[in-house]
């Protein structure tokens, strides 16, 4: 039956931990502190090694939590990040996506500086500051960085953090071996949608909605062993989902897939979601990395990257190329409809409505189609917001909570 506006709004028969209030994804206060209390807080992955390979190479990341950043690798091959901002007056010291820098040298008065964030020269100096202001006073502000977890660049812009050894935990224990040899990016695109980051990472927190996937609903969901695949949370807000063979092959003819990963059994996948919004996704041939960045609450960009082994011949990387192009790449379809699931939600809920209530309840022993993920996510959510998801403003009497 239908409900009427009182129905719409009432609070949901379910648990507090099993719904999330819309708010929490359209709420520019929230969003705000968002910023303060997770992103600028958390381990964010801001590249990958392979990027900038060689000394002075570097790579310019917005960072989620608001501050624009320079990654450059040093003369002695350390990776090092920076704000990307000109101590001086503040000006954005490099403005390319990426590049090669021995020194930055700000176009606004000159200033340079070297890789390893040290003020080398300011014009002109002496003459203006005499004695009381020179280059030690002038170095770049740096953020701790650390490469790990298959060679990602990750950066924390809290210098009181964890190490990101102690952030990750036990997260990544079904990736180990998997990520033991040099991986290589060959692919990179972004996509900007108008939603929510955490809509996004729910898309991967989740896979009931492999009903709106064509293949996975002619393929996976009707193999054996789909529905025993079990969702292990971890602390931090971290989260993987058991190994599974996908006969992708299925619908594509009878061909083998003969590139493979060391270590994966042969159409083989493994996921690994990093809080808050980071994604391992291991199938097959390739390496997708997802990494949400939000440019606002219902502004979201996407960045995406494709990865092989360092080590692949020319016919080993084509396959790899072709198989994460024509199926989890931009020319696939799953990936778009991911987008367009979490697009969907963006639309609806981007306008004031009375629109309230998420819901996160389905039990199925935490396996494949449980919501035991989002929840998971959100309980960590708001454990460092200081919020309930569910109520983030406190409005809800508790006697009308189930
Ligand atoms: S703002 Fe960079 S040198 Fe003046
Ligand atoms: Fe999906």
């Amino acid at each position: 039956m239908a409900r009427n506006s009182i129905e719409w709004k009432e609070v949901p028969n379910f648990p507090t931990s099993h719904f999330v209030e819309t708010s929490i994804y359209t709420d520019e206060g929230l969003f705000r502190e968002e910023q303060d209390k997770i992103f600028n807080k958390c381990w964010i992955i801001a590249c990958h090694e392979s990027e900038i390979p060689n000394p002075f190479d570097y790579r310019t990341f917005q960072h989620p939590g608001g501050a624009p950043l320079i990654v450059i690798r040093g003369e002695d091959m350390k990776v090092r990040s920076f704000y990307n901002i000109c101590p001086h007056r503040g000006n954005t010291l490099l403005y390319e996506p990426v590049g090669n820098a021995k020194r930055i040298t700000c176009i606004f008065h000159a200033w340079s500086f070297d890789s390893m964030g040290d003020c080398v020269d300011i014009s002109r100096g002496k003459q203006g500051y005499q004695d009381r202001f020179d280059c030690q006073h002038a170095g770049l502000r740096e953020v701790k960085t650390e490469v790990g977890y298959g060679g990602f660049a990750w950066v924390n812009v809290d210098d009181d953090s964890c190490t990101l050894k102690e952030y990750i935990g036990d997260a990544m224990g079904m990736l180990d071996e998997h990520l033991s040899e040099p991986l290589e990016v060959f692919h990179y695109h972004r996509a900007v949608v108008n939603t929510n980051y955490k809509l996004w990472h729910d898309t991967n927190s989740e896979f009931y909605h492999d009903y709106m996937h064509y293949f996975n609903r002619i393929t996976g969901m009707i193999q054996p062993g789909y529905f025993d695949r079990k969702y292990t949370g971890y602390p931090n807000g971290h989260a993987s989902v058991g190994s599974m063979s996908i006969k992708y092959d299925a619908y594509e003819g009878s061909k083998e897939r003969g590139v493979g990963w060391p270590g994966l059994a042969p159409g083989g996948w493994v996921l690994i979601d990093i809080f808050p919004g980071m994604t391992y996704n291991l199938r097959t041939s390739v390496l997708r990395m997802d990494t949400a960045i939000p440019l606002g609450p219902n502004k979201l960009m996407i960045e995406f990257r494709g990865l092989g082994l360092k080590r692949d011949t020319p016919a080993e990387r084509a396959e790899r190329i072709r198989d994460h192009n024509t199926i989890w790449g931009p020319f696939g379809r799953n990936l778009h409809e991911d987008l367009l699931g979490c697009h969907g939600q963006g639309l609806a809920m981007r306008e004031r409505t009375d629109s309230k209530w998420v819901l996160h309840g389905r039990e199925e022993n935490m396996t494949i189609h449980d919501e035991g993920g989002m929840r998971h996510f959100y309980a960590e959510w708001s454990r460092r917001m200081g919020r309930k998801a569910y109520d983030p403003y406190g409005q809800i009497k508790e006697q009308a909570v189930a």
